[in-house]
């Protein structure tokens, strides 16, 4: 089931209609509060003091330690497998192959019902079946982990290999249309795009490559398990808690009551921790043994079993009139992916809001391989969809002969081009201005390799950022006051690094009228109400509507407390706000009445409300996106084809900042995971065997420091009244449009277009 399918299905079940034009939240007219301002991390002081524990630190008596066997062919049998050596090792505890691991259902593939989590479908350990080359064929238990390291490798297999589909390009032959794309078509036609461009007066005609990539947060996929009776505790690194309980329950066939998942920390997420073999392994392992079990992958692990970004071969072609309006907008092209995993790379979504056009075509196909299932990795799809529809914006640009930008202009739609409806806030000429002005835009001579100091040949590029607004249905939030002026309020979400915890104890703290101080927010574990996955940039307002629903239940309840002899008697939930820690006529006269008071007479220590956010409405009625200008200067080496981006500076449109620090970090994560998939990162997989030939950060190279130069960030804060607190989330936007911008500046510098993925200086010389 898509997220517009869940969405829709949520609002029919909803007894309150909803209206679009619902009034904007209050939040984003007021002044002084705890939102948008730099309050600090909450999380920083526990994590630089080591005080934060992850998933592979919770300690546990009994622990047994985890090491994992994968296959070494990418499809066959297992026709022979000897354990006895593993078992004779001293400290080995437990040894599970598929001859002895217990019946388990397969995971609930992830989006097939929104309760899902299974990155995969195919069912775990339950056969002598090879289905890519990396999966796990055994689970040893040892008192250490190094006993079970080297017990490990003692195993000895044996495979009947069969042929597998490993080749992109004789896949590709057979691709064919997914039913839908993230809950959209796989096709949309408007109009005869290949005529029009036939008939355009300028055109470019484009075909673009761009390889796998592998997750590499900085904390590699761990969990701690264990039994207790019947009932299972798993600290792991997720960005899907309720989900992954959901999953796990139907895979061991136990209540879902009987699962507790604990993430409080999460050491990076893009999209990647979500539940994937291991866990399922572990828990399994753990009940069999009787023992708790931590399952920390090594690197290597996270590239055998957990998946990243699929490679993918776009076509874009566009076509423009005399008068520079696009009479074309063509972009197609194929996916590598396999059918027991749901992420086809949106890679067309991009040119689905972007552009006005007279004529479109819009398709992605889908070409079934042999390899790990991919997943979401920050900004699917439209990270590398916009690399390639970005970059023929700036060939068409200098086909035209008008600048980049002033192209942008004359293409700017009035509403969405294919859903038709409305923006509900879009200023991205205005973050282009912004931009071009800060940047030193100007100063770009149109004619590429026109400028050089020394060995470095220099050029500017740049591209449109854009990444989709989305709130997810069913989330549920607690808010409690207390007596004393301090309020929790809690909701089973995500903190990975990204300041989830901070942002929504101001948004907290400004909901109720209280110092930001005063207010904790709790989240990372299943006790807490049913909340929201961390994904799609969406948890942030996923989180506020039902914090806001739930104080607006608290609200009523306490005006209901207060009574009549209260400065408040007689007025209504509308009538009151929140401020001062307390409430207040909304006429900011003197009728208030503290929350302190108001507990105190009615002799309650705390009170609480819990409530559900409603249906998310505003998707289905708004054209709801991010947007940005990505501006770039590199340079490269005329020797060595070297290529070192010296400047970089990202302007965004992304509703009201709510903690300009931690969105400055934010932005910058992004530009820099961009600055990657433009110019080193490559999951090399061998065509031959099904083989990952870099499972390592030494061969899988990600920028490091002196890769990355003085990124500035800005944005124009506008906030969007149709969202929750007028924001937009923020943690995917900043890697689109990177490619494209670093492309378009290496052209600037060399005259050299490069439309395959990592730029590396081999292409370049
Ligand atoms: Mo993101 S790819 O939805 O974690």
């Amino acid at each position: 089931m898509s997220i517009i399918d869940t969405v829709k299905q949520a609002a029919t079940g909803m007894m309150v209609k909803l209206t679009p034009d619902a009034p904007p939240d209050p939040l984003i007219a007021r002044k002084h509060g705890a939102l948008g301002t730099s309050v600090p991390r909450i999380d920083g002081p526990r994590k630089v003091r080591g005080k934060a524990q992850f998933a592979a630190e919770v300690p546990a008596e009994n622990m047994t330690y985890a090491a994992l066997l994968y296959s070494t062919v990418a499809r066959g049998r297992i026709t022979a497998l000897d354990t006895a050596a593993t078992e004779a090792v001293p400290g080995v505890v437990f040894v599970m192959t598929h001859r002895n691991a217990p019946r388990l259902k397969p995971p609930a593939l992830f989006q097939t019902d929104p309760r899902a989590a299974g990155a995969s479908s195919l069912p775990v350990m339950q056969d002598a079946e090879i289905h890519w080359n990396g999966e796990p064929v055994a689970i040893v238990l040892a008192e250490t982990q190094e006993q079970a390291d080297h017990a490990k490798s003692l195993i000895t297999v044996a495979y009947q290999a069969e042929p597998a589909r490993l080749s992109f390009a004789e896949a590709a032959t057979q691709s064919h249309q997914p039913p839908n794309v993230m809950g959209e078509p796989a096709m949309i036609q408007v109009g005869d795009a290949e005529a029009a461009l036939a008939g355009a007066a300028f055109k470019v005609d484009l075909t673009f490559r761009t390889p796998r990539h592998s997750h590499a947060a900085i904390e590699p996929h761990a969990a701690t398990v264990w039994w207790d009776g019947d009932q299972l505790v798993v600290h792991d690194t997720t960005q899907m808690l309720h989900q992954e309980r959901w999953t796990l329950a139907g895979i061991f066939g136990i209540p879902e009551e009987s699962i507790r998942i604990l993430s409080p920390f999460v050491g990076g997420g893009f999209g990647g921790k979500g539940l994937w073999s291991h866990q399922i392994l572990a828990v399994a392992a753990s009940k069999l043994s009787g023992r708790p079990v931590r399952v920390a992958l090594s690197r290597e692990g996270v590239f055998r079993i957990a998946g990243g970004r699929t490679t993918t071969e776009q076509r874009v072609a566009l076509g423009a009139k005399a008068d520079g309006t696009l009479a074309a907008l063509i972009h197609t092209g194929i996916v590598a992916m396999t059918e027991h995993n749901n992420c086809p790379e949106q890679f067309t979504f991009p040119a689905r809001h972007l552009y006005a056009a007279d004529a479109m075509l819009l398709e992605q196909r889908v070409a079934e391989m042999d390899m790990l299932a991919n997943t979401f990795m920050r900004a699917p799809g439209e990270s590398i969809g916009t690399f390639a529809l970005e970059t023929a914006m700036d060939e068409l640009a200098e086909a035209m002969g008008i600048d980049p930008i002033e192209l942008r202009r004359r293409l700017e739609p009035e509403k969405d081009p294919t859903s038709g409806h409305a923006f509900s806030s879009r200023n991205i000429l205005e973050a282009y201005a912004k931009g071009a002005e800060r940047f030193g835009w100007d100063k770009r001579s149109p004619v590429p390799r026109s400028r050089r100091e020394g060995e470095w040949l220099v050029g500017m590029g740049v591209a449109t950022a854009t990444y989709p607004y989305y709130r997810m249905p069913g989330a549920a939030a607690r808010v409690t006051l207390t007596r004393d002026g301090h309020a929790r309020v809690a909701m089973a979400s995500h903190e990975m690094g990204m300041g989830t915890a901070t942002v929504q104890a101001q948004a907290g703290a400004d909901r109720l009228g209280l110092p930001v101080e005063n207010v904790t927010f709790e989240y990372g574990d299943t006790l807490l109400p049913a909340g929201t996955i961390a994904g799609g940039s969406s948890q942030t307002a996923s989180i506020a509507a039902a914090v806001t629903a739930a104080s607006a239940k608290l609200v009523a309840d306490l005006l209901k407390r207060a009574g009549n002899d209260s400065p408040l008697a007689g007025l209504s939930a509308d009538d009151v706000e929140a401020r001062d820690g307390g409430l207040g006529h909304r006429d900011g006269g003197d009728r208030f009445e503290s929350y302190a008071s108001i507990l105190g007479r009615a002799g309650l220590e705390e009170v609480s409300a819990e409530a559900e956010a409603p249906p998310p409405m505003e998707v289905m009625s708004y054209s709801m996106h991010s947007y940005g200008a990505q501006f770039c200067e590199a340079r490269v080496n005329a020797v060595t084809g070297e290529v070192r981006v010296s400047r970089f500076l990202g302007s965004f449109d992304t509703g009201r900042i709510l903690n300009p620090r931690n969105a400055t970090s934010q932005f910058r994560g992004g530009i820099i995971m961009g600055l990657g998939l433009a110019l080193m990162e490559e999951t090399e997989f061998d065509e031959r065997s099904g083989r990952v030939m870099n499972p390592s950060l030494a061969e899988y190279h990600v920028p490091v420091h002196l890769d990355v130069p003085e990124i500035d960030v800005i944005w124009t804060d506008i906030p969007d009244p149709h969202a929750p607190l007028g924001a937009h989330g923020i943690g995917e936007i900043g890697i689109t449009g990177v490619g494209a911008a670093v492309a378009n500046a290496i052209y600037s510098a060399t005259g050299k277009r490069v439309r395959d993925l990592p730029i590396t200086l081999d292409k370049l010389l």
